[in-house]
């Protein structure tokens, strides 16, 4: 199986990519590569709202997300992992997601949605956040209908999400109870 990982967290090291990294041996120990992808680390642009795609199926604007692109197009398995900043996912996470307005297109205009591939594209979503959650959890309800939106656009048909809040200093997410062992089994479960 193709499995990709996009690490939405500018903070290398911090617990979004412990989280990350986790899930990742998880996939590994089950005989699966997994490609990686520092969404800080890549020329992205935000999405231009030019309609372009809306015409043509393409997005006109030439930089890292053409390689993102295929590298979904040919994936069995997505993982995100991204730190809830402002009550949703980062601003790296978010600028991928609104560059994969070219998908929605294809799938919604075009009524060509990306094939799910020979397994069934399936995701997984790691999220972590400083706060301790307030009775209705808003940070992680938004970042969940956000990436929800982009699993759905990009025919990930299912996913299963995990969250962990009041987890702020870097490497904080070493003292949580469960939080890696959840990462690690969610990491097997994604590819058996
Ligand atoms: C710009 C910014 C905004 C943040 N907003 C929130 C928030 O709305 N809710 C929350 O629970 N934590 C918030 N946090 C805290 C981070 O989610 C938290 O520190 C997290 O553990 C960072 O993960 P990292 O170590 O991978 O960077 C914010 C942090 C930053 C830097």
């Amino acid at each position: 199986m193709k499995v990709i990982a996009f690490n939405g967290s500018p903070r290398r090291g911090g617990n979004t990519e412990i989280l990350l990294v986790e899930a990742i041996r998880g996939v590994k120990d089950n005989g699966h590569d997994v490609t990686t992808y520092n969404l800080d680390s890549l020329n992205l642009r935000a999405c231009l709202n030019c309609g372009k795609c809306d015409g043509e199926g393409l997005c006109v604007v030439k930089d890292d997300m053409q390689m993102i692109n295929q590298e979904i197009r040919g994936a069995d398995r997505i993982i995100v992992s991204s730190p809830i900043f402002f009550f949703t996912v980062s601003a790296q996470t978010k600028i991928m997601i609104d560059r994969c307005q070219a998908f929605w297109a294809e799938k919604y205009v075009h009524k060509k949605p990306v094939p799910p591939g020979t397994f069934g594209r399936k995701g997984l979503l790691l999220l972590v956040g400083g706060m301790k959650q307030n009775e209705k959890n808003v940070g992680f309800q938004c970042a969940e209908a956000t990436v929800r939106a982009f699993f759905r656009t990009v025919n990930v048909q299912e996913h299963v999400t995990l969250t962990f809040a009041a987890v702020d200093k870097k490497g904080a997410i070493k003292d949580h109870p469960t939080a890696l062992s959840e990462a690690y089994e969610a990491g097997t479960r994604l590819v058996t």
